[in-house]
């Protein structure tokens, strides 16, 4: 396996449900921009889930709304790798409003995938230790491969 250079950074990405359909165009985007993807999952999320992943936003308004459209159909996580990754994928999506995205430049992914200020395509750690507690969220021992499943013909 290829080895991780010193400067490199994880991060988690989010192809959220209303983007699925641009799966393609996005991995493409993500290799063009010097990215590997270390680990990718796609997954239903669960209720109870999506509202344990965005707890921190659990006072704010838009929380509901959030939850609905999260939940509203499988998304595909990936464990990104680059330099400077956190904040290098978060200025490739672009601003959370897509609206504002389309403002600042038709490339950000966020304007070229996103519909509305909920439906915005794509989601990017805020930071390095929120990178580190989402990559645990998705890849992480509770949500690893079950191995169970690999003597279960009916599971998967
Ligand atoms: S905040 O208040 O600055 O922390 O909010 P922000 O970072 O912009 O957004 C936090 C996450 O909530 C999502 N969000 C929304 N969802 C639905 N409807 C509305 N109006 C809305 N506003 C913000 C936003 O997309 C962020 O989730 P991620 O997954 O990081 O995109």
């Amino acid at each position: 396996a290829k080895s991780v250079g010193k400067n490199q950074e994880r991060t988690l990405a989010i192809i959220k449900p209303d983007a699925i359909r641009h799966l393609g165009e996005i991995i493409s985007a993500v290799y063009e921009n010097g990215f590997n993807i270390a680990r990718m999952r796609m997954v239903k999320l669960s209720q109870n889930e999506v509202m344990y992943f965005y707890s921190e936003h659990k006072t704010k308004d838009f929380f509901p709304r959030l939850c609905e459209f999260m939940t509203s159909g499988p998304l595909v996580a990936m464990e990104l790798v680059g330099p400077d990754a956190v904040n290098r994928w978060r200025s490739m999506i672009g601003p959370t409003d897509t609206q504002r995205a389309r403002e600042q430049g038709s490339h950000l992914l966020r304007a070229r995938f996103g519909t509305d200020g909920t439906r915005n395509a794509l989601h990017g750690s805020d930071s390095a230790s929120s990178a580190q507690r989402e990559i645990s969220f998705f890849f992480g021992s509770k949500y690893g491969v079950n191995t169970a499943c690999y003597n279960d013909t009916t599971c998967c």
